[in-house]
């Protein structure tokens, strides 16, 4: 499947501004939000999957097409091992008690990250989630689970460089031949891209698919997000102006 490319939504006609047609979330604050109340961590990512199911929904009534959220990156394998167990756990508990529902209403689900890693009841899950939902074109439902840009980098660049050594691919190498082997070759690029809880950073998140991402950080924490948070966000994002590198029309 051809990747969708960087530019607006090219169905849309004109009127109302489009929708971001992609939305990545960096759901940060789950910690914090489970220590002001007193609570241990793993009570705040148990109410982030409550975030994320209420995100799900507001995204497709809003026109949003693509949703994209990091839920478990490389680097959080330093955490404690209970905490990670915890955030195996909800994954497992989300697909398992949503993919019905996510089949249903359209959504196609991929999970993007290294897979060599992963307990193999939760890769065969994945696979199930992935297989179950291939025909689904509503709502595409990205997690990135065990998932770093810069492994999933080196990941996509040893492919590439093996697939022009062996004739697969015809040279020179290009952006577009490159994409073809990152995890997210069959989705376009993040309009926009929102990190919750006040901090400012990308901490090693859609590092190649973000380059023209217009950047959103809010004071929120992940747990306490919703529909309203959702609204204003795409609202900020309509009073950017992107310029993918040209000038705006007319300018002097
Ligand atoms: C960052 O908050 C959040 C994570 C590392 C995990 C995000 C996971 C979820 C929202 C739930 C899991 C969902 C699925 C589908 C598996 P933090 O813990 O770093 O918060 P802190 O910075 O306040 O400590």
């Amino acid at each position: 499947m051809a990747r969708p490319g960087i530019s607006p939504d090219p169905s849309h006609s004109g009127g109302e501004p489009p929708a971001p047609r992609h939305i990545a979330i960096i759901m940060d604050g789950n910690g914090r939000w489970a220590s002001a109340k007193g609570l241990p961590r793993t009570a705040g990512h148990e109410r982030g999957v409550e975030a994320l199911r209420r995100t799900v929904e507001a995204a497709r009534d809003l026109g949003i097409s693509y949703l994209t959220v990091f839920s478990f990156s490389t680097e959080n394998w330093r955490r404690p091992a209970a905490e990670v167990n915890t955030l195996f756990a909800l994954l497992k508990a989300y697909v398992q008690r949503d993919l019905q529902r996510l089949k249903q209403d359209g959504v196609r689900v991929r999970v993007i990250g290294q897979r060599e890693g992963l307990p193999s009841d939760i890769e065969a899950l994945v696979e199930r989630a992935e297989a179950e939902t291939v025909h689904n074109t509503r709502f595409h439902l990205t997690i990135a689970f065990n998932y770093g840009s810069r492994n999933e980098i080196v990941r996509a660049a040893t492919a590439y460089a093996q697939a022009l050594a062996d004739g697969t691919c015809k040279g020179p190498a290009t952006e577009a031949g490159f994409e073809a082997f990152l995890d997210t070759r069959e989705l376009p690029d993040p309009d926009l891209v929102i990190r919750t809880s006040g901090e400012y950073r990308i901490s090693n998140f859609l590092l190649w698919q973000a380059a023209y991402a217009e950047l959103l950080f809010l004071d929120v924490l992940w747990p306490d997000f919703g529909r309203a948070d959702l609204e204003n966000a795409i609202q900020r994002f309509h009073e950017r102006e992107r310029r993918f590198g040209a000038v705006t029309p007319g300018a002097t």
